[in-house]
């Protein structure tokens, strides 16, 4: 079995602020898009890493990324589907981990249980997180009703597929994928199995400033 990690990077960023889409923003001196790849790249699981920018960021990603071995950027689209659609046309494994490059730390543990999983076969396998806050509804921009959380989990990537099965059901629920913010519920929604693994804290996407902070802060307690 070959993997390629396709990190898509094509989005604009917006909710953070600024006008340097986030995933050029640097933490600790290196971009979030390069903290990223060098999570993939250096996992001996990973047989290659691409990515996927926007029109007109190749400067900026060439800079992001100096030296990593990437190969040539892919051009993503308008929405999140289109981005990966024209990401897969350039993987040539038989398995394939989609990851957002808005999540800049990914460790190794995680990347070990997505793999081992698709070894055994599976058609998707997805990174989750037990959701531990009260979860409620904003009813009039004040706090509607209460949602239990049991069996509710936070959805994060790298997620794992077959190559070409992906591509075979984002053609083919152009439509229905177009608003999908990831990869797995567009297989689910295609009626095909989805595998959870446990995800982790550092997992988490990068957002709002409030997340940049709090991931500077944890970057920094790791290097004592
Ligand atoms: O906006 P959001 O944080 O949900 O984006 C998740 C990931 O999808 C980001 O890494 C972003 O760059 C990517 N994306 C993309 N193409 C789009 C929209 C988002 O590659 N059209």
């Amino acid at each position: 079995m070959h993997v390629t990690a396709l990190i898509v990077a094509a989005g604009s960023g917006t909710r953070m602020g600024g006008d340097l889409p986030k995933q050029y923003a640097r933490i600790g001196g290196k971009a979030v898009l390069a903290h990223a790849v060098d999570a993939l790249l250096s996992h001996s699981k990973i047989d290659a890493v691409r990515v996927v920018i926007g029109e007109g960021q190749e400067d900026i990603a060439r800079e992001a990324l100096e030296w990593r071995d990437v190969g040539d950027f892919i051009i993503g689209g308008a929405t999140r589907n289109e981005s990966t659609r024209n990401g897969l046309a350039a993987v040539e494994t038989s398995h394939v981990l989609v990851h957002d490059a808005a999540r800049p730390f990914c460790p190794p543990e995680v990347i070990d249980r997505l793999v081992e999983t698709l070894d055994g076969d599976a058609v998707a396998v997805v990174p989750v997180l037990a959701v531990a806050d009260t979860m409620a509804r904003l009813d009039d921009g004040g706090l509607g009703e209460a949602v239990s959380r049991d069996g509710l989990v936070k959805v994060q990537t790298p997620q794992g597929f077959r190559t070409e099965q992906l591509l075979d059901v984002l053609e083919q629920s152009d439509l229905a994928g177009a608003a999908a913010t990831d990869e797995a519920s567009v297989i689910r929604a295609a009626g095909l199995p989805v595998v959870t693994v446990e995800g982790h804290a550092k997992l988490e996407k990068l957002t709002t400033p409030a997340d940049w902070a709090r991931a500077a802060r944890e970057m920094e307690q790791d290097m004592v």
